[in-house]
């Protein structure tokens, strides 16, 4: 049994209201596909033809390689990219520090989670917030983890569960969309067993230090954060990463914008606050790209 908030976000303001009527996360993760289950309920008929319905889930890990790269607000705005291109997007904090739910006005205090229910070896499904119709956000759940006492499954399974967890998502959502610790070294198998693997990486002389340093996976692709076109720096590294990193690159790139500070003061990821602010046109670059991957693939 769960005490589920859900929460709606403004089309206008962005401002997110509690209501409820849309079934939480858990009755998509049945045998049923949620569209099916929904029909007849409170979800049009428009969902029925999501497109992606019979096809794989995909699956993407975020990742960045120090932190404060960008990897939450770009998983939050890609999110919501794909979201408005007509996507169902599951986005899954993965980071302990739960940073996520703020983006979309869920209560930071707040207890849900899926490493609690983990710990506590109830049902992941419950802890799922729907934000809006096709998009969830299922939370970390750092505070609840802290008012337990004793862990009934050791979180050092996580990435095991994640991985299993994903096979049983097949064909429920079109996107899930991890969002992981800095560093890349949490979550091999996760990533590995992800559709993508993205490492975020801002352009600046830390981070370019740090690339040398990092043996880049074969199948881990950079995405470039905070890029300044005015900063000759930017600029220098970015032909630097396009002449070493060449085959590791995203065709994309999110620029440096006030807009994504701003954003996340006002709990709403950027794309629906600015829509027409450089890093949302960004974000909606790189989910079009990604469904060109997708149709690529299938
Ligand atoms: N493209 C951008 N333009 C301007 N500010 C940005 C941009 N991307 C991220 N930021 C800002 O940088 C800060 C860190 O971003 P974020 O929390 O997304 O990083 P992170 O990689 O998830 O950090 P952590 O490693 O702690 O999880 C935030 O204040 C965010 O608003
Ligand atoms: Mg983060």
């Amino acid at each position: 049994m769960f005490a589920q908030c859900v929460i709606r976000l403004c089309g206008c303001c962005g401002r997110a209201s509690a209501f409820s009527g849309i079934a939480p996360l858990a009755a998509v993760i049945g045998n049923q596909c949620l569209v099916e289950r929904a029909s007849v309920g409170t979800l049009s008929r428009r969902t029925v033809g999501w497109q992606c319905r019979n096809s794989k889930v995909k699956s993407v890990s975020f990742w960045g390689l120090r932190g404060g790269s960008g990897t939450t607000s770009t998983v939050a705005m890609v999110g919501e990219a794909l979201h408005a291109l007509g996507e169902s997007v599951l986005m899954v904090d993965v980071n302990p520090s739960d940073v996520l739910r703020l983006h979309f006005n869920v209560d930071y205090g707040g207890q849900n989670g899926w490493a609690l229910a983990l710990a506590q070896a109830t049902p992941w499904q419950d802890e799922g917030f729907v934000l809006e119709e096709n998009m969830w956000l299922l939370p970390y759940g750092r505070h609840g983890l802290n008012s337990i006492e004793a862990l009934a499954t050791p979180l050092d399974q996580s990435d095991e569960f994640w991985c299993e967890a994903l096979r049983r998502l097949d064909g429920q959502f079109s996107w899930v969309l991890f969002d992981l610790p800095a560093g890349g070294s949490a979550y091999p198998k996760l990533r590995a067993t992800s559709g993508l693997d993205i490492m975020v990486t801002s352009v600046d002389t830390g981070c370019h230090i740090l690339l040398l340093q990092h043996e880049i996976a074969a199948t881990t692709r950079i995405l470039i954060n905070a890029y300044d076109p005015s900063r000759a720096l930017c600029n220098d590294l970015l032909l630097e990463w396009r002449h070493r990193y060449q085959a590791h690159l995203l065709p994309v790139y999110i620029h440096r914008d006030e807009g994504v500070h701003e954003a996340l003061a006002q709990k709403t990821p950027v794309s629906r606050c600015y829509p027409d602010c450089a890093a949302s046109r960004d974000a909606l670059s790189l989910a079009t790209w990604l469904l060109a991957q997708k149709k690529a693939a299938s």
